[in-house]
């Protein structure tokens, strides 16, 4: 996705949440003509979208389950035992038989050629749920969660680099309709990762940079992103906006945020002991972001599943960390995904169909 269509699906996404949550929440007045709760986009009735889930999830499947329910739909959910594929369909049939009977298909795949495989042979959109490589709807949750504690930012941070971003920066138009107000500014932030480089810091090194953030992280060498992932921050112009190495507290020097992930992704299990070991030294404290020099207000986020390993209870649990409504936000970001991708077929920035 280009910045313009990134920061549609955000805008929308905050708009989704606007108009939605109250119309769940308990009516204890009548409507009247004037302030009535107009329903959801309702833009995927009559439509069916297959979750094809060959791995575990709460938060994607449950972002998915409602946000489909809540826009009409109806959400088909396939788990890796429940269907022929990898057992006795290929990836291509399976593509083209799901796509033949519903209208989308999300999928959470082990090795990333999956759903390059997938989104060749489907006839309808095929959206990552997270694969080897990437985990795109996270990070736009992850996005979204910062411009809604945009205020927390306030403060600019003098110690980190701060790169000229002025160019890079696109200003989120307002959004008026329903008395719904637009997405909150966010101040160019020196975000750090400390931690395995999996699928959510991938997506993160192609995002943040262009967003006119700057990214520093720290991960062991033998840990370093793939190839691939890196031709992909260099054709998006990302490299720039990084800063890789292998010291935590160099990471967190100047920090307004601090992320990181499990040690552990799924499908790693035998590699546990190795990995414990490797990744001594990188859980997130109090201790490391102060002795490091982060942003005294640094905020904390991380996609969930964690684990003690890589962020004590402290930070996790304290006043700093905006895990849970990071969680939250999968919902509405999911539900806009859901909305222009497969209900309207239309996440151009200017309105145009494509
Ligand atoms: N963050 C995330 O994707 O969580 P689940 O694996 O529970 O979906
Ligand atoms: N890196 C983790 C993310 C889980 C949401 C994994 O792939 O298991």
């Amino acid at each position: 996705l280009s910045v313009p269509q990134i920061n549609r699906l955000l805008a929308h996404s905050h708009y989704c949440k606007q108009r939605t949550k109250p119309w769940l929440e308990p009516q204890t007045h009548k409507p009247s003509k004037k302030n009535e709760l107009r329903m959801p986009s309702q833009s995927l009735f009559n439509k069916t979208v297959a979750l094809l889930f060959s791995k575990r999830s709460t938060r994607t499947r449950l972002a998915s389950e409602t946000s489909i329910s809540l826009l009409g739909g109806n959400a088909l959910f396939l788990g890796r035992d429940d269907i022929q594929l990898g057992v006795n369909e290929t990836p291509r049939d399976t593509a083209r038989v799901i796509g033949g009977m519903t209208e989308g298909i999300f999928a959470r795949v082990g090795d990333h050629e999956e759903i390059e495989e997938l989104a060749k042979y489907a006839p309808v959109p095929v959206i990552n749920a997270l694969s080897s490589l990437w985990h795109p709807t996270q990070v736009l949750a992850d996005i979204l969660t910062l411009h809604e504690h945009a205020h927390l930012f306030n403060k600019p941070d003098t110690k980190g680099d701060t790169p000229d971003y002025k160019n890079m920066q696109t200003s989120i138009k307002s959004r008026k309709r329903d008395k719904i107000t637009s997405l909150p500014e966010l101040r160019p932030l020196t975000v750090a990762y400390v931690g395995d480089s999996a699928n959510v810091l991938h997506d993160m090194l192609v995002s943040y940079p262009r967003m006119g953030h700057s990214l520093r992280v720290a991960s062991p060498a033998k840990y370093r992103a793939p190839p691939e992932v890196w031709k992909r921050v260099e054709e998006l112009g990302c490299d720039k906006g990084i800063w890789w190495g292998e010291d935590p507290k160099e990471a967190v020097k100047g920090a307004d945020v601090v992320v990181t992930d499990t040690w552990i992704s799924m499908g790693q299990e035998a590699e546990k002991a190795q990995r414990l070991k490797d990744f001594q030294g990188y859980q997130v404290t109090e201790a490391l972001c102060r002795e490091g020099g982060a942003n005294p207000d640094w905020k904390f986020m991380h996609c969930l599943p964690r684990k003690q390993d890589e962020v004590d209870d402290e930070v996790f649990y304290g006043p700093r960390s905006l895990v849970f409504p990071e969680a939250d936000n999968r919902r509405w970001t999911t539900m806009a995904v859901f909305d222009l991708f497969i209900g309207r077929w239309d996440v151009s920035a200017d309105g145009s169909k494509e």
